[in-house]
């Protein structure tokens, strides 16, 4: 396997040359270096690490420093993927220089080579542009922004109507021309990403955004059987990790409390030569404690 870094106009080359790309979240060590040695070409440090990791309800309590820390440890997993960072919500809030300081932060202290924003209002644009200028690669975010939950009121499928389709391929268009090197499109009628796929030069990576679009993405913790509840319908899952994990935690705690381990093949010993001094020596001690 090639284990050149991956970066962002390797990204696009993808598109040109009709390769599907393959792109999968990853928030601490272990997990990035399997998806790297697996050979996933983009690893996402999302938001979702808020949901999936740390607990919350929501992506919206996720903090700049959360993300660098597991930034951090992803990049020094990954050897060959292009690792991207999430902005959290309110890290690209106030003003450009703040959000091009925050997302120069995934760079220079998370090791990552990319950022990704949610959303394409006017504003966002102009700091996707700010970003850009800065040197800053850029991946753009339409369609369902789990960081407007509070907006919509609840996760949707975006753009089942006419004129919600027609603003999601608009808002794809105008990060393309702001700059960005790819867009995630999330949540969506397949119509409408393979619509946005065909008139874009960037690549397009969807997540219930149907199979046109020029690579996937998943949350790992839904694709591989990690999470526990409810999964949204676009997610296949890979496997049944929580299960298999809890068979492990089971069989160890029943092991334990009857006794069958540690075992002698998982217990340390006294060298021979050492086992009848130490036992001399024992026997020999001071009864209570010794006196200084
Ligand atoms: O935070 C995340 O994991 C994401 C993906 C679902 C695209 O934004």
């Amino acid at each position: 396997m090639e284990r050149k870094k991956i970066t962002p106009v390797d990204i696009q080359e993808m598109k040109r040359a009709g390769k599907k790309i393959t792109m999968l979240t990853a928030y601490d060590y272990p997990m990035a270096l399997l998806e790297d040695r697996a050979g996933i070409d983009i690893i996402l440090v999302g938001d979702s690490v808020g949901m999936v990791v740390l607990g919350y309800e929501n992506t919206i309590p996720v903090t700049m420093d959360e993300m660098i820390h597991h930034t951090r440890a992803v990049a020094r997993a990954t050897k060959r993927a292009l690792v991207v960072g999430d902005m959290p919500y309110f890290s690209f809030h106030l003003s450009a220089e703040e959000t091009v300081r925050n997302a120069s932060r995934f760079l220079k202290e998370g090791g990552a080579a990319a950022v990704k924003i949610e959303g394409a209002s006017r504003k966002r644009l102009k700091l996707v542009e700010a970003m850009v200028e800065a040197e800053i690669p850029v991946m753009g975010h339409v369609g369902l922004t789990p960081q407007s939950i509070h907006h919509l009121g609840r996760y949707r499928v975006k753009g089942t109507g006419a004129e919600e389709a027609r603003r999601i391929v608009d808002d794809a268009a105008n990060l393309e021309k702001a700059g960005a090197f790819a867009v995630v499109l999330e949540s969506m009628p397949v119509e409408v990403a393979a619509s946005v796929t065909r008139t874009l030069k960037i690549p397009t990576i969807g997540i219930g955004a149907g199979p046109a679009c020029d690579g996937q993405v998943l949350v790992f913790h839904d694709m591989a059987g990690f999470s526990v509840g409810y999964l949204p319908k676009f997610v296949k899952k890979y496997a049944d990790l929580h299960g298999v994990m809890s068979g492990a935690v089971g069989a160890y705690a029943k092991d334990v409390r009857e006794g069958r381990f540690p075992d002698n093949t998982t217990s340390y010993h006294l060298k021979p030569d050492a086992a009848a001094e130490f036992a001399t020596k024992r026997e020999g001690e001071p009864k209570g404690r010794a006196k200084k």
